[in-house]
């Protein structure tokens, strides 16, 4: 059942490109110009112009992938994006009204504070989507509308493909609405489908490069502490990778947006403490390439996560991950990977139980 895998999560990381190809599926037009979410029912072209805010509402690595959907949603339709935790939204007062459309991600489906708080958004008025991997699932459900993750059951505690096809549905859907509300143009909206199409084979790539993320990781789980930098996009992957680093390999580490590092943390840098730097974002690079001497300056090791072809980058870093090239806003689809690799390898160093870590569990239905 793990395919020849030692472990489901390991399965699970290289089921991604299918899960990649299989999310977008029909869902991109043959000649490659145009999305089609023909599940979406209530949200018509008509609802969709009517939406005025938007809140996403999850819990850990799916409240991670909606850290990268506001972002996509924001750049892509212009519309203004809030993003919540699920336990803290329902207590918060949320401002909702009947032109909020509300998006729940959840990959079971089943989570308790999730499905609390989509409950209060219908109560409050709210259109409700549901990204979820699980079609008979209670927020499957009770939700208005729905995009399913095609990423397959999900077996390992510490989620992969589930994100990164939840990362795929926000690419769908934020298309969907610049279509919609023409915020993009035909040419941009092309581009994108285009890029988006070849990353499954882009990851396959990084798959095959595995084995240097192993050492890489042999050599952190000797650490007690590292951190994760990053800014814009890059840091919203830096909170996944940090996640998944200490869910299974329980090594603590802080993710950081790079820039607010001197703000606080920096204190905590010493001589041979591990960065993973990453480093994707063009317009952010310069800026992140000062944060990375400020860490290197107080005896950080820095390891890059880079898009081929950054050769001054490679040079601030002590050591490099190259990812292939992509359009800005598609990295975090690539980048998460040698991370997810990395925490797998660092929690097998441990001795750890990699798919059932201590005090975790799949799905959490209690609030
Ligand atoms: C947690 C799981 O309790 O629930 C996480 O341990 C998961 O891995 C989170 O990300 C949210 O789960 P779901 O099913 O709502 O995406």
């Amino acid at each position: 059942e793990k395919a020849g895998f030692d472990h489901f999560m390991l399965k699970e990381i290289h089921e991604q490109p299918r899960a990649y190809r299989d999310t977008m599926g029909s869902r991109i037009s043959a000649d490659g110009t145009q999305v089609t979410l023909n599940e979406l029912t209530t949200l018509t072209p008509e609802a969709i112009r009517e939406i005025n805010r938007v809140h996403i509402v999850a819990c850990g690595t799916a409240y991670h992938a909606g850290m990268v959907g506001k972002y996509i949603i924001e750049k892509m339709a212009r519309i203004p994006v809030e993003i919540d935790v699920a336990s803290e939204y329902r207590y918060r007062s949320p401002i909702i009204t009947k032109d909020t459309l509300v998006i729940v991600v959840s990959q079971s489906g089943e989570t308790a504070d999730t499905l609390a708080a989509l409950r209060e958004a219908k109560r409050c008025g709210a259109h409700v989507l549901a990204i979820t991997n699980v079609v008979g699932s209670s927020v499957a459900r009770e939700a208005d509308d729905m995009i399913v993750t095609l990423a397959g059951p999900e077996i390992a505690v510490a989620s992969t493909k589930a994100y990164t096809s939840q990362l795929v549905a926000f690419y769908l859907f934020g298309l969907h609405l610049a279509q919609t509300l023409g915020t993009q143009t035909a040419a941009e909206i092309a581009e994108t489908l285009a890029a988006l199409k070849a990353l499954p084979e882009q990851v396959e790539a990084i798959l095959e490069q595995a084995e240097a993320i192993k050492g890489v990781a042999e050599e952190m789980a000797k650490h007690d502490n590292l951190f994760f930098i990053g800014r814009g996009l890059d840091y919203a992957v830096a909170l996944e990778g940090s996640l998944k680093l200490k869910e299974i390999s329980y090594i603590h580490s802080e993710a950081y947006a790079a820039g607010e590092l001197k703000h606080g943390t920096l204190a905590l840098i010493e001589e041979g403490v591990p960065v993973i730097a990453l480093a994707t974002q063009h317009e952010l690079l310069e800026k992140t390439v000062s944060n990375i001497k400020e860490v290197k300056a107080r005896g950080a090791n820095v390891l890059g996560i880079a898009v081929e072809g950054e050769l001054e980058l490679q040079k601030s870093v002590d050591s490099t991950f190259v990812i292939p090239k992509t359009l800005d806003v598609l990295a975090p689809a690539l980048s998460v990977v040698p991370l997810q690799l990395l925490s797998y390898y660092a929690s097998l160093a441990r001795g750890n139980d990699v798919d059932k870590p201590r005090n975790l569990a799949k799905s959490v239905t209690v609030e």
